[in-house]
């Protein structure tokens, strides 16, 4: 099979859809792989280093000519003719972005959605929602404490003595908890919030105190627990105790990231202007959830705002600011997908009966198959 990487035109889009290691792998098990020039370079792969992996080189409409197309991000709408009817593309296509999939689905395309993965164990060596997101929660602490105008670690110095940082973690999911990590390997005093019961545990093994907001019904007990490992809006009586609880916390801290997300929804509202404005000055917000929305109202996308002192930061695309990397995980997330879509002589074999490919099919046909 031809497979084809364009290069990501998507403003601050730093990723790549194949490394040189999974280009090897491409081309061991018989395909021909057409790299557009320069498609890693951002990422810091270079165009040699991708020919001496197997691939050829070419321009876009070379990468985009072939049956498979790989894919960080949605094509643009200025890229749309360069898609070819019939051929398969394999990306972060938003199965939530109702609009923009009925604009993919028009090009004739037939196209898969990885963010539409069911959370199961067979899924994990594809699931990028937990590669990226767990890159983001890392790079979210490195943001705040590049803006925070104090020490991570407690230091004793002959000068006098410095505090640890506080940090306040709301959402303990992948970004969550790997944020959580993160902040605790430099030395933070850490505490975490989630609505779903399971995270106390894990939010306990890091090392971090978990920010209790006790269920007073079995209706809200039910609703924690969630449904295929994402969490549900709560109901407004566990929110609100839940925002006394935040605000409490938030007083006291240094550093807050913010990860809650329930899919398909806007984010909750976590933080209220009341409570950043009841913050100290210097305190650092990292709002992780801007793409819905954000959990703060003060949130807005790749700015930095000042509200009373208090810094906000809303990085919509962190894990491409660690683009090696990034794209690495990524990179072996699109392979082990692409092996449920390819047969044992190597060319397509669309298996409809697998639940992830099922799962992740967003247009075929002309029509959008899933989304919304
Ligand atoms: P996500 O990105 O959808 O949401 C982030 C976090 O926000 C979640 O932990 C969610 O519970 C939390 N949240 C939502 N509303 C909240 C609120 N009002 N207050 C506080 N927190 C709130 O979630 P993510 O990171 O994708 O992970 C969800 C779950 O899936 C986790 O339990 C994770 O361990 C699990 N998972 C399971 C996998 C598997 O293969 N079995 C693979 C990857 C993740």
């Amino acid at each position: 099979m031809h497979i084809g990487i364009p290069r990501e035109r998507r403003q601050g889009e730093a990723r790549v859809a194949v490394t040189p290691d999974t280009v090897r792998r491409y081309v061991a098990a018989g395909h021909v792989v057409t790299v557009e020039s320069g498609a890693g370079a951002a990422a810091h792969y270079t165009d040699d280093a991708y020919v001496a992996a197997g691939a050829g080189l070419g321009d876009a409409m070379a990468a985009f000519g072939a049956d498979l197309l790989l894919k960080v991000r949605a094509p643009l709408p200025e890229e749309d003719a360069a898609l070819r009817r019939g051929s398969v593309l394999v990306g972060l296509l938003d199965p939530f972005d109702t609009t923009g999939l009925a604009r993919l689905a028009a090009t004739g395309v037939t196209a898969f959605a990885l963010e539409a993965a069911p959370r199961i164990t067979r899924a994990q060596s594809l699931d990028v929602l937990s590669s990226q997101a767990n890159v983001a929660g890392y790079k979210a602490v490195l943001l705040a404490t590049q803006h925070y105008g104090r020490f991570m670690p407690m230091l004793m110095t002959a000068a006098g003595t410095v505090k640890a940082a506080r940090v306040v973690v709301l959402g303990a999911g992948v970004a969550g908890l790997q944020a959580i990590a993160t902040a605790r390997r430099l030395g933070a005093v850490v505490e975490a919030s989630d609505v779903r019961p399971a995270a106390r545990e894990q939010v306990e093994s890091l090392g971090a105190k978990f920010i209790d907001v006790p269920f007073e019904t079995d209706e809200e007990r039910e609703i924690a627990e969630g449904v295929g490992g994402y969490a549900r809006p709560m109901p407004a009586a566990w929110m609100q105790r839940q925002a006394a609880r935040v605000a409490e916390r938030c007083r006291q801290a240094d550093i807050v990231i913010t990860t809650a997300l329930i899919p398909g929804r806007p984010a909750p509202q976590l933080i209220s202007a009341e409570t950043v404005a009841a913050m100290r000055p210097g305190a650092v917000i990292v709002d992780l959830a801007i793409e819905r929305g954000g959990n703060c109202p003060l949130s807005r996308a790749d700015t930095v705002v000042e509200h009373g002192g208090v810094i906000l930061l809303a990085p919509s695309n962190l894990p491409a600011l660690v683009p090696t990397d990034a794209s690495a995980l990524y990179a072996r997330n699109l392979f082990e997908f692409t092996r449920l879509i390819t047969g044992a002589d190597g060319a397509l074999a669309i298996a409809r009966e697998d639940e992830i490919v099922a799962a992740c099919l967003v247009c075929e046909n002309g029509t959008v198959t899933r989304g919304g």
